[in-house]
């Protein structure tokens, strides 16, 4: 799975979206510091940076090859190798907000990875994921691929037990400039309540 996203070319997702666009405006209205897990290729810094953020960044990937595009098209920021399924070596509390922009579900035992992300947040937890949660029984494998749909009442129940509070949870529809498809993407914003 880590090789599989190692050959990625840099140019992969070079475009903006709406999702974006929103993710960008809360962290520039409510953050200092910011920590993204499974950054790819930098895009989200590039452009938050372009917006103007002056705050603290970590990005993080578990490719090598997206650490390295992510370097070359952001060369004063910092990046760190992480794989979200392991213990995160990062103190408790260290960043305002957490963003995994459609990383997330590329790991089917979201649990202790939105635990970790809990954390080391102090705040805010920002997921996104391409189509709505799955609403069914059980969370399963997209036929034909790697990634996951949840089920959404266990996501959601899942998150208010471990005192993240959901405080937005939208449906966008998006364009993708470079290969002019659209597609849906969920961008939940969850808020951590307790520690
Ligand atoms: C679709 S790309 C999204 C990249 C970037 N966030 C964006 O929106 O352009 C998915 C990314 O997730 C990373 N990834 C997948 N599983 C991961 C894991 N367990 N830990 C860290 N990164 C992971 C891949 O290496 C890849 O960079």
């Amino acid at each position: 799975m880590k090789n599989h996203w190692d050959s990625f070319n840099k140019l992969d997702k070079f475009y903006d979206v709406d999702s974006l666009r929103l993710i960008r405006k809360f962290i520039i209205e409510n953050a200092i510091s910011v920590f993204e897990g499974a950054c790819g290729n930098g895009y989200l810094i590039y452009s938050l940076r372009k917006d103007g953020y002056k705050g603290k960044y970590l990005g993080s990937d578990f490719s090598d090859g997206m650490l390295k595009n992510s370097k070359e098209n952001n060369p004063d920021e910092d990046f760190v190798e992480i794989d979200l399924t392991q213990k995160i070596n990062l103190s408790d509390n260290s960043f305002d907000v957490t963003v995994v922009d459609d990383g997330i579900y590329y790991i089917l035992d979201y649990q202790p990875v939105i635990e970790e992300l809990k954390r080391i947040t102090k705040k805010y937890i920002i997921l996104t994921y391409e189509s709505d949660f799955y609403d069914g029984k059980d969370d399963f494998v997209i036929p034909g691929g790697t990634s996951y749909k949840y089920n959404k009442d266990k996501f959601y129940n899942f998150v208010d037990n471990i005192g993240l509070k959901i405080i937005k949870h939208s449906l966008m529809n998006e364009v993708d400039t470079n290969n002019l498809k659209t597609y849906q993407k969920v961008i939940v914003i969850l808020e951590k309540i307790w520690p």
